[in-house]
């Protein structure tokens, strides 16, 4: 990926720590393995393909050639229990930034939904995930590592026979190709500010995540370690968390799978 064309997208190119590469394991594992050396924070590893991706709840990521992969190293000034924010600022940033990059570069105004708790949709089909990794240390958020994977350039074959149902692609849903190097720019950019922005204002995260999110107020059924729930999806809990009504009880889930 050229690295010159990602930082002509930056205002400020010094606030990030850029490296690309052409293959690596997880983008995730390696900046795990620098915060733990001390690495500072916006640091940000790219790989044309990863070789070991690793997705929520201990899932593969396929992760070939076409696609943008990477993660970004952060220190929020946050509680450990307010982590699933991070996810929060970051899939929103990515609905917003990609809706506007769909916008200004094709005919199409296409609208981009999130599902609980960290999944970017585009016409029902996902387009991003997100993996959000920490290491706390007495109860402190040492360091956190935001992986995103983009599905950008690929096309429905590219895809896996079990996942062409269920996932989609700019390329896809934009009708052209795009420029990965251009798009992290740009997103990095876009990122940090709603980072701050969001970080100072929880309710507003809040509020903006409702906004966009898909199956609030619906009846839902959650897959939680093989076991399958129902309940209405009644709203988030301060920390992002998704309350679950069934009959006359709340619950609040950390974790799990809309289906
Ligand atoms: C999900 O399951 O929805 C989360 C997928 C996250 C994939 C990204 S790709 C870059 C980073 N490195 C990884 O190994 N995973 C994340």
């Amino acid at each position: 990926m050229d690295e010159s064309l990602i930082l002509s997208g930056l205002s400020d190119p010094e606030r990030f720590h850029i490296t690309a590469f052409k293959e690596i394991d997880s983008t995730n594992a390696y900046l795990m393995q620098l915060g733990k050396k001390g690495a500072p924070e916006w640091t940000v590893a790219v790989s044309e393909v990863q070789t070991s991706g690793r997705g929520r709840l201990g899932r593969v990521w396929h992760s070939p050639q076409g696609g943008l992969w990477f993660s970004i190293l952060l220190h929020p000034d946050l509680k450990p229990e307010y982590s699933h924010h991070i996810n929060m600022i970051c899939a929103l940033s990515l609905a917003d930034f990609l809706e506007n990059e769909i916008k200004t570069k094709t005919n199409y105004q296409l609208s981009i939904d999130l599902k609980w708790p960290n999944d970017v949709l585009i016409q029902k089909k996902k387009l991003c995930g997100i993996l959000l990794q920490s290491n706390i240390i007495s109860d402190k958020i040492n360091f956190l590592v935001v992986g995103i994977g983009i599905n950008v350039n690929q096309t429905a074959e590219d895809f896996p026979g079990d996942l062409r149902d269920k996932a989609t692609s700019l390329k896809i849903a934009g009708g052209r190709d795009w420029n990965r190097a251009e798009l992290l720019g740009g997103f990095l950019e876009y990122f940090h500010k709603d980072y701050h922005y969001y970080l100072a204002q929880s309710d507003l995260l809040l509020d903006s995540y409702l906004e966009k999110v898909i199956s609030k107020g619906e009846v839902i059924s959650l897959k939680q370690n093989g076991n399958t729930i129902k309940g209405i999806f009644k709203g988030l809990s301060p920390q992002g968390y998704l309350i679950l009504q069934q009959g006359s009880e709340e619950t609040v889930i950390t974790t799990g799978e809309i289906i």
